[in-house]
């Protein structure tokens, strides 16, 4: 599209300060342009399907949702002897989820404010949204849902972020016309088989194969995406202080899992013993917390709600 021409350019506006992140994907910067501090995340060239792929998400209509990172540019800037591929957004100072409940406990306010947001965040994500004339936008499921990939903005609601992994939805236009959005790489899924996702944060079904990495169900995606998220909100509940009952931080299945768990490592956990991460009776004291469970057990087995069914719970208490 015509944004393209200007985004060739940006990289050369910005002034790069200080990594804020490392990854396998590559690095996060925060960076300033035109006075203002914005997040650069460089890909590994290696990484170049990762690139395109979060690309073709910022590049979805109407993908532009406050619980989802916001998207400036994406460059590839030519450094010599390679390319550097770049994707340009908002900052947020806090950094992730996880940095920010490793160091910090929520009340009961904040912790409903980030889950909702999440829900809210992932509902968007997955809808399917018809329009009169341009496209629609797509079924997207997330596939790499975890605290590392939510980031806290300033006023401690959630964006999403991390879209290396997605999978867009084929769809009907207005005019009948079938539509592939990720028409450019159709390699793509090929190229990830072996990527997708965190183990630890994986759903039972692709655990024990039943959904298979291959697969491009995108309906099937999006309960995996769920259960995800069911786990990030018993994280976010771990830390929220009742009464002086927050715990330290801990990734879910801390006390099931080696710290980098296989894949048979959490099946084992999580379809032959059938494990989730432990409730607290102490949450009941919140009606808050309650709800919080009610979603999280309705969720991490196999009757999932809905994002938007979740997010409509959710909000009753808000
Ligand atoms: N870490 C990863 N992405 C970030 C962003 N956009 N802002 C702040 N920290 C980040």
């Amino acid at each position: 599209g015509m944004p393209l021409l200007m985004e060739r350019t940006i990289s050369r506006q910005i002034t790069l300060e200080s990594i804020v992140g490392v990854g396998r994907y590559g690095e996060v910067w925060k960076a300033s342009w035109s006075g203002e501090n914005i997040a650069v995340k460089i890909f590994k060239t290696i990484d170049e399907q990762s690139w395109k792929n979060e690309v073709d998400i910022y590049q979805t209509n109407m993908i532009h949702h406050a619980s989802i990172l916001n998207f400036i540019a994406a460059d590839s800037k030519d450094i010599g002897d390679s390319v550097q591929l770049w994707i340009v957004t908002s900052f947020h100072p806090f950094g992730s989820l996880f940095d920010y409940l490793t160091n910090n406990e929520l009340d009961e306010i904040t912790a409903l404010k980030m889950s909702l947001s999440i829900a809210h965040g992932l509902s968007h994500l997955h809808m399917y949204i018809p329009t009169f004339s341009l496209g629609a936008k797509p079924s997207i499921a997330h596939r790499d849902f975890k605290s590392k990939n939510i980031l806290v903005k300033n006023d401690l609601s959630c964006c999403i972020s991390d879209f290396g992994k997605q999978i867009s939805s084929f769809y009907l236009d207005n005019f009948g016309n079938t539509n592939n959005v990720n028409v450019n790489n159709n390699n793509r899924i090929d190229n990830n088989i072996n990527k997708i996702g965190t183990t630890r944060y994986m759903a039972p079904e692709l655990l024990d194969g039943r959904l298979q990495m291959n697969s491009l169900d995108v309906e099937l995606w999006k309960l995996a995406d769920i259960y995800s998220m069911s786990l990030i909100f018993w994280e976010i509940a771990t830390r929220t202080n009742i009464s002086d009952l927050a715990r330290p931080y801990q990734l879910p299945y801390f006390d099931s899992v080696s710290f980098d768990p296989t894949m048979d490592e959490m099946n084992a956990v999580v379809n032959v013993q059938r494990v989730r991460p432990a409730l607290s009776s102490d949450w009941n004291r919140s009606v808050i917390l309650k709800e919080l469970m009610r979603s999280m057990t309705s969720c991490w087995f196999s009757a999932r709600l809905t994002a938007l069914c979740v997010k409509k719970n959710l909000l009753k208490h808000a």
